[in-house]
């Protein structure tokens, strides 16, 4: 595997596959694993995580990398071999997530700012070290009465930056992730709020990438859809999810950025591979447009796991499933009849 940045870039968005998100801190991995009543044990995260990189369907054929937390990149599976090599044994690139959380933002009330910058040039050596070829990094910028800021937009896209300058210097492809929250608490955040406040958010991020003197080629791009807020009084149909996002992309996101994955941020699962596929037959695009989803990847292959070593092959199973139908919204090629057929 070629380690220019601009060829692991490429291979993230490589065409039909998307990137797993599975860099559920311990904080959220406990959260997932109580909704189905599992103790957060380090054994049961790594029986979990393997579970999903053993399920040779789904990572062979639709992943094309894989953003892990600290722990999952330094853990073995049950026989001894490194989760990371099972992740290049499908063909897929290991990923880490570097940021250190979003944080309540000192002076604005509301806000959050996400730490790590400090010591970061020091963990990306030793992460590439370990196998890691592209990290993360979430900014969480959210939507409510007189939010955001621009103090808080502008200090989370330096910050978001700085990250990716220092993730190209130690070899490894930086996914920025500017994420508007789609689940602020006010009526008005409909679709043209999320709109503005995401355009907005993007036109910051590349004037800071273009400040810290970011190569665009050997990045890739992590942004929520453009959707209505959960509290919404309006709530957008699915065509207007995806004419608004690509044409908010379209005018913010420049064609030298390889690829654009999306998060899937609260979605429901089928929603979030229609709206995928609804905005690949729109194309013909400047940019990849594929997934990068923890929930809607995850969700019915946690419920089926329930932590029991004879569910592994029904939670494969259902985990093969969703990215396969992710997979075929990557290409455009998603319908619900697909859905139902393959189910
Ligand atoms: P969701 O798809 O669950 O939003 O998670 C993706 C992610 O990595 C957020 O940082």
């Amino acid at each position: 595997m070629s380690e220019r940045l601009e060829d692991i870039a490429q291979a993230m968005v490589a065409d039909g596959k998307g990137i797993l998100a599975a860099d559920e801190s311990t904080g959220t991995i406990k959260k997932r694993f109580d909704s189905i009543g599992v103790e957060s044990t380090e054994d049961n995260r790594r029986d979990y995580r393997e579970m999903l990189f053993r399920a040779d369907d789904a990572m062979k054929n639709c992943i094309s990398g894989v953003i892990l937390f600290d722990e999952t990149l330094r853990q073995k599976a049950a026989d001894g071999t490194p989760l990371v090599d099972l992740i290049r044994a499908a063909g897929a690139v290991p990923g880490i997530k570097v940021d250190a959380g979003a944080k309540d933002m000192p002076g604005f009330p509301g806000e959050k700012i996400t730490e790590g910058l400090d010591g970061l040039r020091d963990r990306l050596r030793e992460y590439h070290g370990l196998g890691a070829r592209f990290a993360k990094w979430r900014a969480v910028i959210d939507i409510a009465d007189g939010i955001p800021s621009w103090g808080c937009v502008k200090a989370n896209a330096h910050a978001l930056a700085r990250y990716a300058a220092l993730c190209q210097e130690a070899g490894i492809v930086p996914i920025v992730e500017p994420e508007v929250l789609m689940d602020g608490p006010v009526a008005a955040h409909d679709a043209d709020r999320c709109y503005q406040v995401t355009e907005w958010a993007l036109n910051t991020v590349f004037d800071e990438l273009f400040e810290q003197r970011v190569l665009l080629e050997g990045m890739v791009l992590k942004p929520n859809m453009v959707i209505s807020g959960k509290n919404a009084s309006r709530q957008a149909s699915a065509e207007e999810v995806a004419e608004k996002t690509v044409r908010c992309l379209k005018s913010t996101v420049p064609a030298a950025v390889p690829g654009i994955a999306f998060l899937s941020g609260g979605q429901s699962d089928e929603e979030a591979t229609r709206h995928l596929s609804l905005m690949n037959e729109m194309g013909p695009l400047p940019w990849k447009l594929t997934f990068s989803y923890g929930r809607a990847l995850q969700a019915a292959a946690l419920k089926a796991w329930g932590g029991k070593t004879e569910n592994v092959a029904a939670a494969q199973s259902a985990f093969s499933h969703r990215a396969r139908m992710n997979g075929l919204a990557a290409a455009g090629k998603w319908s619900a009849d697909q859905e139902k057929q393959a189910a």
